[in-house]
C-alpha cells in the first residue's frame, strides 16, 4: 500500500492490471533467516567526496530490477519487478563504505532486511539494474523527552526511497553469478529539492507555490508542532474559492468543505484544478445531463491540507504520540487562520468533513474528536473504523496479523475478476515489503503509518508496534493501548459522559463503502456499524454499503456534482434558519475529546517510562538460610524477549535461561552463597531494540 495505494482510481488500475500474488503460501522464508548463511553476495557502498558532510542515521536501500528496467519505476507490493533490501546505517561519514550482505539477524534494526527473500543470499543469477538510496534521518529529542531518527519530508510528500536530501547511486547494470561476489556502487548525487515556485514561509517544508486566481496556498509555523518536534514545523492548506468571490465583501461568507487525503502537492480539491469540474467550478454552472438545465453550483470554499510528516505523506489529522499535535495544528491554528484571511462561515454547521479512504478514517476522527468545531463527516471507505477488524485482521481477538488459526495468510489487498476474488498481496507480504524501506515503523508507507497513528510510544521512542513484523506476532499488550483510536470504541466509551457522545454525534456521521473494498475496509465500517447502532439505534449513524463496490470514487459513488450537492443540502438544512439547526447543544466545548495533554499522558515518552520496571528481589521475607528469594523480572514494552541471569557477588551464578515476561523466579541459596550478594540481571531484547540489561536490587544471602 504504497502511497499510490491509497490514492486513486488511476494506480488502482494499474494495480488491477499486474501479475496477481498467490495468497495461499505465506513466504516462510523471512522467518526461516534467523542466521546469516555463507557469504555470498556482498555490497559494498562508497560515497563521492563532499555529498554527505556530517555524519548520519538513515536507511539505504539497495534495488535490483530487470536488466533495462528503471529500479524506481515501480516498487508496488503487488507488481514491483524488483528485489529490494534494506538496511539502517548509524553515524555514517562520507569517507565510509557501507556493506551490506546476508539477510538479517534477529534484529532488523541493525541487519540486511530484503523482499521478497530476507537475504541477499538469495538473489538468483542474472542481470540486473541496480540502485541505492541512503534516506537520511535527523535525530532529535522531542519535548515529551524522547529522542528518535526520522527523516523529515520537504514538499515532497515522504516518499520512502528518494525523498529529498537522499544519496543516489546512479543506475548500474550488475551481472550476478553463482558463489560469493561483491559489487561495488557509489552514492554520486542528492535528491535535490523541487524548485517551488511560491512565496509561502518555510520554504520547502510542505511545498512552495504560487497562487491562482481560484486556487489559494497558505502555510503557518505551527506552535504546536515545533514545539514538540523541537524545531520549525509547518502545515498548509490548498483553498479552491467559488467563482464570484470577492475577498473584500465581507458579508457574503462561504461554507467550506475540509476534504481530507494523502498529499495534495499543489492541487485543490475534487481533481481541482485541471479536470472538467474545473471549468465548471469556475464558472459556476453545474451542466444539465439528460436535457435538463444548467443550474447554479452551490458556492462553498473547498480547502485540503498539505501535513507531510515523519511516518507518512499525510499526519492522519489527530493528535498522536508519534506523529505528534497535527489535529491541535490543523484544528486550532491553521483553520482560524484560514477563517481569518477568507470569507467562511465559522460556525460548526458550515465546516463540513469529507475524504476517502485515509481521507475517510481522518474526516471521521475529525468530527468524532472534535463536535464543537466540525458538523458533520461524509466518511468514504474509511480506514479502519474498528479494531475488532483492522482490514482484514481481527486485531483484538488474534494471535497472528499473518495467519489465521486455521493457518491460511490473512490477505490484504484485492480485487474482484469476473466477481471472483483475486488476493493480490497478503497482510505479511506487504508488511515484509514496507520493512525493507525502515524499521521501527519508518517505511512512510500503510501499515506502519498505522502503527505510529493508533498506536503508543515504545521504550525506544518509536511507535510500539501491535505485532512482531517478521513474524506477525500479536502483542496484545501493546493493541490495547489502540483501543483510544478505535472510532467505534471511543464513541461508545464516551457514549454519555461529559463528552455525551451519544447526544452530541446522532446522525452527524455519514459513511459509505462497498463490499468489494480493495483493503478490507468494509469489515471495519461494518463493526463500527454494529457497535454505533447497538448503543444509539439504527438511524444513529448513516451508514451505506454498497453491493460489488471497489475502493474509490466519491460518497456512495456519487458524481463530483451529485456529492457537492448533497453536502451543501445538509448545511443548508442544519444553518441556523433551516429546517433542522445544528443546535449548540451538540457543539459544546466538553465534548471535544483527542486532547493533546491526554494523548501524551497514556502514550508520550513518559508513560512508555512509567510502564518500565527493573527486576527486584523481594526483601524481607528471606533472610535465612534454607528459606527461598522470591523474584520478579521487571516490566517491559511486549514483545521483548527477556533472558536472566543470577549473579552472587557480581559474577554469573549457574547459566543464564530463558525467561517469560511477568514470571516470577526464585532462587534457593546453597551453603556455598551464604553472606553474599545476590543480584539478578535480566537482558530484553526485541527487533528493533537495542538489547538492553537491567540489574535487580541486591539482598544478602544470609
Ligand atoms: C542456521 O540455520 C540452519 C538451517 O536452518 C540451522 O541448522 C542452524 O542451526 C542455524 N545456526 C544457528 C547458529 O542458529
Ligand atoms: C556539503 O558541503 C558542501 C560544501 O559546503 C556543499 O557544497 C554540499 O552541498 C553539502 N552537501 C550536502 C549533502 O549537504
Ligand atoms: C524467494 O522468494 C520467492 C518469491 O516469494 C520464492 O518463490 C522463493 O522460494 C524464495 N527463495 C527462498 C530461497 O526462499
Ligand atoms: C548477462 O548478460 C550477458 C549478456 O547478455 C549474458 O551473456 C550472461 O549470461 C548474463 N548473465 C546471467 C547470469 O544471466
Ligand atoms: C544528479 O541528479 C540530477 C537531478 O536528477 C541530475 O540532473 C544530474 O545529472 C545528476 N548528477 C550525476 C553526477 O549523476
Ligand atoms: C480458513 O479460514 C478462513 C476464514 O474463516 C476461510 O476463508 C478459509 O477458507 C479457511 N482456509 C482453510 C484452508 O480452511
Ligand atoms: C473474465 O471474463 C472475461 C470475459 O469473459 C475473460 O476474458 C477473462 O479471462 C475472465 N477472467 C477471469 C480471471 O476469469
Ligand atoms: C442516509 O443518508 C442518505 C444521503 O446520503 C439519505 O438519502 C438517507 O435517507 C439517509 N438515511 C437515513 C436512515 O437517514
Ligand atoms: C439544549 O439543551 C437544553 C438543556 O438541556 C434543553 O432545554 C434544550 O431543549 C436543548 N435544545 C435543543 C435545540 O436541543
Amino acid at each position: 500500500m504504497s502511497f499510490l495505494k491509497r490514492l486513486s482510481g488511476a494506480s488502482l488500475v494499474k494495480i488491477a492490471a499486474t501479475a496477481i500474488v498467490s495468497a495461499a503460501v505465506l513466504p516462510m522464508t523471512a522467518l526461516a533467516q534467523f542466521n546469516d548463511t555463507t557469504p555470498g553476495l556482498e555490497l559494498q557502498i562508497s560515497i563521492t567526496d563532499g555529498l554527505l558532510n556530517g555524519s548520519v542515521n538513515g536507511r539505504v536501500v539497495v534495488l535490483f530490477a530487470p536488466s533495462g528496467v528503471d529500479p524506481l519505476e515501480d516498487t508496488d507490493v503487488t507488481s514491483s519487478p524488483d528485489l529490494i533490501f534494506g538496511m539502517n546505517v548509524f553515524g555514517t561519514v562520507g569517507t565510509d563504505t557501507i556493506t551490506l550482505s546476508g539477510g538479517s539477524g534477529y534484529n532488523v534494526r541493525t541487519g540486511v532486511w530484503g523482499w521478497p527473500n530476507a537475504s541477499l543470499d538469495e538473489v538468483p543469477p542474472g542481470n540486473y539494474s541496480v540502485q541505492a538510496f541512503l534516506n537520511p534521518y535527523e535525530t532529535v529529542t522531542r519535548s515529551d523527552g524522547s529522542t528518535l531518527s526520522v527523516h523529515f519530508p520537504c514538499g515532497d510528500g515522504a516518499p520512502n526511497v528518494d525523498g529529498v536530501g537522499s544519496l543516489v547511486t546512479s543506475i548500474t547494470d550488475v551481472e550476478i553469478q553463482e558463489g560469493p561476489q561483491t559489487v561495488e556502487l557509489n552514492f554520486n548525487n542528492v535528491t535535490l529539492v523541487e524548485a517551488f515556485t511560491g512565496s509561502e514561509i518555510g520554504g520547502c517544508s510542505q511545498g512552495n507555490y504560487e497562487d491562482t486566481e481560484t486556487l489559494k496556498y497558505v502555510k503557518i509555523r505551527s506552535q504546536a508542532l515545533s514545539s514538540f518536534w523541537g524545531r520549525d514545523m509547518y502545515v498548509g492548506a490548498n483553498i479552491v474559492l467559488p467563482s464570484g468571490y470577492d475577498a473584500n465583501d465581507t458579508s457574503a461568507r462561504y461554507p467550506v468543505i475540509y476534504s481530507q487525503g494523502h498529499w495534495p502537492a499543489d492541487g485543490g480539491a475534487f481533481g481541482y484544478p485541471d479536470s472538467n469540474f474545473s471549468a465548471e467550478w469556475d464558472n459556476g454552472t453545474i451542466p444539465g445531463e439528460d436535457g435538463e438545465p444548467d443550474r447554479p453550483a452551490p458556492k462553498m470554499i473547498l480547502v485540503t491540507f498539505r501535513h507531510e510528516a515523519p511516518f507518512y505523506d499525510d499526519s492522519y489529522a489527530v493528535n498522536t504520540a508519534n506523529i505528534g499535535p497535527y489535529g491541535d495544528a490543523i484544528n486550532d491554528e491553521l483553520i482560524p487562520y484560514i477563517e481569518a484571511n477568507f470569507n467562511t462561515i465559522p460556525e460548526p454547521y458550515a465546516r463540513v468533513q469529507v475524504g476517502g479512504s485515509t481521507g475517510g478514517w481522518e474526516s471521521a476522527a475529525s468530527l468524532i474528536f472534535r463536535p464543537d468545531l466540525f458538523g458533520v463527516c461524509f466518511s468514504s471507505y474509511p480506514d479502519s473504523l474498528d479494531f475488532h477488524r483492522h482490514q482484514d485482521i481481527p486485531l483484538y481477538t488474534s494471535t497472528n496479523a499473518y495467519v489465521r488459526p486455521n493457518g491460511s495468510a490473512i490477505p490484504s489487498i484485492r480485487d474482484f475478476e469476473n466477481g471472483t476474488e483475486v488476493v493480490l498481496a497478503t497482510v505479511a507480504q506487504e508488511n515484509h515489503w514496507e520493512l525493507t524501506f525502515g524499521t521501527s515503523s519508518r517505511s512512510s508507507l500503510q501499515w506502519d503509518v498505522w502503527n505510529a497513528v493508533f498506536g503508543v510510544q515504545g521504550i525506544n521512542g518509536y511507535p510500539l508496534e501491535p505485532w512482531n513484523k517478521v513474524t506477525g506476532e500479536i502483542y496484545p499488550e501493546a493493541v490495547r493501548y489502540w483501543r483510544h483510536m478505535d472510532l467505534a470504541d471511543y464513541i461508545v466509551s464516551n457514549w454519555d459522559n461529559e463528552r455525551n457522545l451519544g447526544e452530541t454525534l446522532r446522525r452527524r456521521i455519514f459513511i459509505y463503502v462497498g463490499t468489494w473494498d480493495d483493503y478490507y475496509l468494509n469489515e471495519g465500517v461494518v463493526e463500527f456499524q454494529n457497535r454505533v447502532s447497538a448503543a444509539g439505534g439504527p438511524d444513529w449513524a448513516n451508514v451505506t454499503i454498497l453491493p460489488e463496490r471497489p475502493h474509490g470514487g466519491n460518497y456512495q459513488g456519487r458524481t463530483t456534482w451529485d456529492f457537492l450537492e448533497l453536502v451543501y443540502s445538509w448545511i443548508q438544512d442544519h444553518s441556523p434558519v433551516g429546517p433542522t439547526p445544528l443546535s449548540s447543544n451538540v457543539t459544546a466545548p466538553a465534548s471535544r475529546g483527542n486532547t493533546f495533554a491526554e494523548v501524551l499522558s497514556y502514550g508520550g515518552h513518559q508513560a512508555a517510562l512509567a510502564r518500565q520496571a527493573p527486576p527486584t528481589i523481594e526483601t524481607g521475607h528471606c533472610d535465612k538460610a534454607g528459606c527461598v528469594f522470591a523474584a520478579s523480572v521487571g516490566r517491559w514494552d511486549p514483545g521483548v524477549i527477556l533472558e536472566a541471569q543470577w549473579t552472587v557477588n557480581g559474577k554469573p551464578y549457574g547459566a543464564a535461561f530463558d525467561v517469560a515476561q511477568g514470571a516470577s523466579l526464585t532462587y534457593t541459596p546453597e551453603a556455598s552463597t551464604k553472606w553474599s550478594f545476590l543480584q539478578l540481571s535480566v537482558t530484553g531484547r526485541k527487533s528493533g531494540y537495542v538489547d538492553e540489561t537491567r540489574q535487580s536490587n541486591g539482598v544478602v544471602i544470609t
